[in-house]
């Protein structure tokens, strides 16, 4: 075992010297662009067991199911091969965020109890610090959500590695997923550090006019056209969820872009139609096929939980096109036994994926790093 807490680094490294631990590491959205940039991922933990197939079918890399607050900082470096440079990666679950912990607080005892109930919530960011504490890795990549940043977990995991001497990324800009040629908008957080000297993000490598559309990854050539209901034969994952007569309804009236405000009013939801509900747009939507697909959430394949509707079939999205807009190959192999899929947990580990076309812009960052550094 490598057990070397302490080591220096050599001035002449490249990035075949390192090797990548990813901490809840999901089905591998964020290793499997990692790999196609050439790091060696070495191991990938996550608790959930039925992430498992998923991930080592695709990657090859040795998965490892634990949880990470108990892993100690031991095991984890038995992870990295001997001799290699370490880089940590993880992206710790994106917990709901509640606005009600947002809302002005009313006595000082109130706000510690809210403290102490978000020191639980994010408890796994934590431990992420704990483990980069204990194993000192090179590199560092923390992905999450961007409201993550109003969160005091995330000021003490910035002050944490700042008081470990790591240089730390720009993180208060957002990184909008279509820079890096994902067909999607969604904006994440990513913070890299290392200890080797300052480290950025690549400058975004698509523009308005390049960014891939829901049209370049789904379009009619791509995928056999499915009624709401029916399993593809070719695919078991391109299967679009059954809608029921109102939604049938709702979804054939519709046109591209356009959402629940466009529905006839015998159409209309009575949520909606509560003076609380009009302003929620975004439910009951169809998607076009000349933009980018609305971020794609654990509940992409429900037509009634978002802009989740096919932009020109009447059915909400399939999981294999909720793959592709999250930009994994199209044959990446999600599950061993298709007689026992279960459908909501395949599309929560879809929509819970660091988007791999995103993970390669992370690998690419970090390349650029290494091989700048020193020269
Ligand atoms: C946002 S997802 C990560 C997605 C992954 N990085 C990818 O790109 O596909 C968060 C993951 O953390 C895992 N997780 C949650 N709590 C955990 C824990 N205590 N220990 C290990 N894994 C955990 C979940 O099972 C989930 O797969």
């Amino acid at each position: 075992m490598n057990n070397d807490l302490t080591y220096t680094v050599d001035l002449k490294l490249s990035p075949k010297d390192f090797a990548v631990v990813d901490l809840f590491c999901g089905v591998g959205g964020l290793t499997r662009g990692l790999i196609d940039e050439n790091l060696t991922v070495s191991a990938g933990i996550d608790f959930d067991e039925t992430c498992e197939y998923a991930y080592h079918k695709n990657n090859s890399t040795k998965f490892v199911h634990k949880d990470i607050s108990e892993l100690s900082a031991e095991e984890l470096i038995s992870f990295y091969p001997t001799g290699k440079q370490r880089i940590l990666v993880g992206c710790a679950p994106c917990q709901p965020f509640s606005n009600h912990s947002n809302r002005i607080r009313k006595s000082r005892q109130e706000k510690a109890q809210l403290e102490v109930q978000e020191d639980k919530k994010w408890k796994l960011l934590y431990e992420f610090l704990r483990l980069i504490r204990e194993t000192n890795p090179v590199i560092i990549s923390m992905e999450n959500v961007p409201q993550l940043r109003n969160h005091k977990v995330f000021d003490d995991f910035v002050a944490g590695l700042k008081a470990l001497n790591y240089h730390i990324s720009d993180y208060k800009t957002p990184v909008f997923c279509p820079d890096y040629g994902v067909p999607q908008k969604r904006l994440r957080l990513v913070l890299l550090a290392s200890k080797l000297g300052p480290i950025e993000m690549i400058p975004a490598e698509f523009d308005p006019e390049s960014y891939p559309t829901v049209y370049d990854v789904i379009g009619e050539d791509k995928l056999a056209s499915l009624v709401d209901g029916e399993v593809s034969a070719e695919d078991p994952l391109h299967r679009a969820r059954k809608l029921s007569p109102i939604n049938l309804r709702r979804i054939k009236s519709l046109k591209q872009g356009e959402n629940w405000t466009k529905l006839d009013s015998d159409l209309i939801s009575p949520c909606h139609k509560k003076e609380n509900g009009k302003t929620f747009t975004v439910a009951y939507g169809r998607m076009r096929w000349n933009e980018q697909a609305p971020t794609i959430t654990t509940h992409c394949i429900g037509f009634s939980n978002g802009r989740f509707g096919h932009p020109v079939q009447n059915r909400a999205i399939s999981l294999r096109e909720a793959a592709l807009l999250q930009s994994f190959p199209s044959k990446y192999d999600f599950i061993e036994d298709t007689e026992k899929m279960n459908v909501g947990t395949l599309a929560r580990h879809i929509g819970n994926a660091v988007p791999p076309k995103l993970g390669a812009a992370i690998a690419r960052s970090i390349k650029r790093h290494i091989d700048g550094y020193g020269k």
